[in-house]
């Protein structure tokens, strides 16, 4: 055992199915200043206590095994990530982790005018915004209460201070929203953002009831080229999303389709919730609990090893479509 997990012979992850690991997603907090109804269902309180979530260098100790196994890129995320006091901090941490080279954020963009400066100069390259709607009264009712207008100036900070690709996710809801796509891609067009729609996921009982407006994208898909000039392309990046491009533009549009047509074969990530737990899968329940090893002085070596029994657990795919009531965790969980 020793020369696997050992500096002598580095191993890849590869998870039971063949799928190299390279990509960790990392919530930092479960909390998020936006409601938004598809994530978490009404008065939901049950986030969990700030006293379980791992400090930044028991964070930056598993994020260091995990380069040593061959990790190149990490993507903060939450809830909310900026939500959690002094990200900024958290982020140079693990900037300053060699092998580590790619860094990005996933946010909801309502703190980007106090935060991008200071996210940007830590080392985020590139952000992913979530943003569902450009109408105020249609963002304050997805969001239970949000303000677009503060979205929007976190936005235009963040393209401000530099931040690059800046994606706008947004997901597609039957009788929501559907009636704004043309107009999100003029948005990132004049913009110049990348725009991804996502097919709604039945995550946690919001998830699950915001599932009955799901939307098969390749209707979106249909919709648009009838409006512009689509051609197959890529975007680097090693997400699930294929991309197309607007003829004669710098935009790229990317179609996430985890129920209509999903991508788990190319799967290449695990999730580190806030408390420490390891979730090997979105779609299923499959963890690892990394916290109590943490706080009982586990040796690097035998760290490395844990993450390679965690990735054991991996599951092939997951079973939104065969089985959508089995994720009672709510999205905010793991941000996605
Ligand atoms: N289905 C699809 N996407 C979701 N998100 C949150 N809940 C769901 C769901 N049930 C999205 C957010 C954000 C990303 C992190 O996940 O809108 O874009
Ligand atoms: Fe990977 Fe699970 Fe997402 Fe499929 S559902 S892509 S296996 S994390």
């Amino acid at each position: 055992m020793a020369t696997q997990a050992g500096n002598a012979s580095k191993p890849a992850l590869i998870d039971p199915h063949g799928r190299r690991i390279d990509y960790i997603r990392l919530s930092v907090t479960d909390k998020c200043n936006l409601r938004c109804f598809y994530c978490l269902p009404e008065g939901y309180k049950d986030f969990t206590e700030p006293s379980s979530w791992l400090s930044f260098d028991e964070i930056e100790r598993v994020i260091r095994a995990f380069a040593d196994l061959g990790v190149r890129r990490v993507r903060i995320t939450g809830g909310e990530p900026l939500v959690r006091k002094n990200l900024s901090a958290l982020v140079a941490q693990l900037n300053a982790i060699d092998t580590i080279d790619d860094l990005s954020l996933s946010t909801n963009a309502s703190l980007l005018r106090r935060d991008a400066p200071a996210l940007k100069q830590a080392g985020i390259a590139r952000i992913n915004v979530s943003l569902d709607t450009l109408l105020g009264d249609r963002f304050a009712q997805i969001t239970r209460n949000g303000q677009l207008a503060t979205v929007l100036d976190g936005l235009m900070a963040a393209k401000a201070a530099g931040l690059t690709p800046i994606k706008i996710n947004m997901v597609v809801m039957k009788d929501v929203n559907d009636d704004e796509t043309e107009d999100m891609v003029l948005f990132c067009l004049e913009h110049g953002f990348t725009l991804r729609f996502i097919e709604t996921m039945p995550m946690g009982d919001s998830g699950r009831s915001a599932s009955l407006q799901y939307l098969d994208l390749d209707i979106v898909r249909k919709h648009l080229a009838g409006r512009f000039d689509l051609i197959d392309s890529v975007m680097p990046g090693g997400g699930p999303a294929r991309y197309m491009n607007v003829k004669g533009t710098d935009l790229h549009i990317g179609f996430i389709t985890p129920i209509s047509q999903h991508f788990c074969d190319t799967c290449n990530r695990v999730r580190l919730s806030a408390d420490g737990t390891l979730y090997l899968c979105m779609g299923n329940e499959h963890s690892f609990a990394l916290r109590p090893l943490l706080r009982e002085g586990i040796s690097d070596d035998d760290l490395k090893h844990a993450l390679l029994r965690a990735l054991a657990l991996k599951p092939r795919q997951h079973d939104f479509n065969s089985q959508p009531g089995k994720i009672v965790r709510v999205m905010a969980r793991l941000g996605g």
